[in-house]
């Protein structure tokens, strides 16, 4: 958490690097563990304004999904490119009936097995739903969170919140109050501060709408495991930026150039570059000495995958020349951070 329970306050503190944008609104930190700014939360909402909520995957800025208005700000706040289409996040499994038609079945198998969680359902869009959320779309992305600061928020306002994550766009998704606020201090009214996202990658996109299952975005939730809910194949397109604009080549970045590679060569990096570069080694310093740009990440995957945005956005801060990251194994499980490497990393 970023500060004590002290109601919502402006973040004043100078820990953190702010974006050198214009700020033209100031922006409030709540705390999730006090009930008079989990109120405000909602009245920010229900006020049409722009929150960001922590989710399990990474944060989200969420504005009132049925307000066209309210959705519009969350592309202006981001830079995002209004043929963008957004998730909605919904407080139960119930709820999709409300922004959804034609619900297969399966449907609801896959929410019963995955919700609350890290998976994203692309389904026939309601006719009600407002087409700055659908940026147009016949299909709507829905998805139930399993972060309980906003499934209480979403029961308590009876909403459905548009929450893409809260990031400037193109730049890697924040998994803290503190990065949200890096990037988007004064642009938008709050941050509902729910401490770190326990997931830290974005999640799965599985497009329902047409004869096959295919996965749009790879995310915590893999293809096997749907696969064996839905009992037939589920194919994973690698060319599918059609269908998800934001699934663009270049995405999810630091500032900083950042380079995957081998081991050798990112000991070879540094051996050249000394502290000018960081790296970022699976398990072990390889008997460099530890200083703030040598970075270990875990082996296992849940946890290299809840560490990886907030180790490139804490290296981003140091104003190196580059990170060079060793790549992780291409085993069972990997395949969300493989997907996030590649948009992240520059060609080496
Ligand atoms: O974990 C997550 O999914 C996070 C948290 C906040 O829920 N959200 C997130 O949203 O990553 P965003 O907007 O940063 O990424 C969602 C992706 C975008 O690439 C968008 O184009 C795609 O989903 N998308 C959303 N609705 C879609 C639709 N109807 N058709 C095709 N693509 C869609
Ligand atoms: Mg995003």
């Amino acid at each position: 958490m970023l500060l004590s329970c002290a109601p919502g306050e402006a973040y004043k503190r100078g820990m953190i690097a702010l974006a050198t944008h214009k700020s033209d609104k100031t922006t409030l930190v709540l705390h999730a563990q006090c009930d008079e700014d989990i109120a405000q939360a909602g009245d920010i909402l229900r006020r049409g304004g722009l929150l960001a909520v922590p989710t399990e995957t990474v944060y989200g800025l969420a504005a009132d999904a049925s307000n066209a208005e309210a959705v519009k700000a969350i592309f202006t706040a981001k830079g995002r490119p209004a043929d963008h289409p957004l998730i909605v996040h919904i407080a139960s499994v119930d709820a999709l009936a409300r922004w959804a038609v034609n619900i297969p079945p399966l449907a609801y198998e896959l929410a019963a097995a995955f919700w609350p969680g890290p998976l994203t359902l692309l389904l026939p869009r309601a006719a009600s739903v407002p087409d700055v959320v659908t940026a147009g779309r016949a299909s709507i992305g829905l998805r139930m969170p399993a972060h309980p600061v906003l499934l209480r928020l979403l029961q308590e306002t009876g909403m459905g919140v548009a929450a893409p994550s809260a990031n400037p766009y193109k730049r890697l998704s924040p998994t803290s109050a503190a990065q949200v606020l890096a990037g988007l201090n004064g642009r938008i009214d709050a941050v509902l501060d729910g401490g770190d996202c326990q997931v830290g990658l974005e999640s799965t996109i599985l497009d329902m709408t047409g004869e096959e299952l295919r996965i749009l975005r790879s995310g915590p939730v893999t293809a096997a495991q749907i696969a064996e809910v839905a009992g037939r194949e589920v194919q994973t397109p690698l060319q599918h930026d059609v269908a998800v604009p934001g699934n663009v080549a270049v995405h999810y970045q630091p500032r900083t150039p950042l380079f995957v590679a081998e081991r050798e060569q990112v000991l070879a990096a540094r051996h050249a570059r000394g502290e000018r570069v960081a790296v970022v080694l699976l398990g072990g310093t390889a008997g460099l000495p530890e200083s703030a740009s040598v970075v270990c990440m875990p082996a296992q995957k849940p946890a290299y995958a809840q560490a990886l945005y907030r180790t490139l956005h804490e290296l981003d801060t140091l104003a190196l020349e580059a990170i060079w990251l060793e790549r992780p194994p291409r085993a069972d499980g990997w395949a969300d951070v493989h997907d996030r490497l590649n948009r992240a990393a520059s060609p080496l």
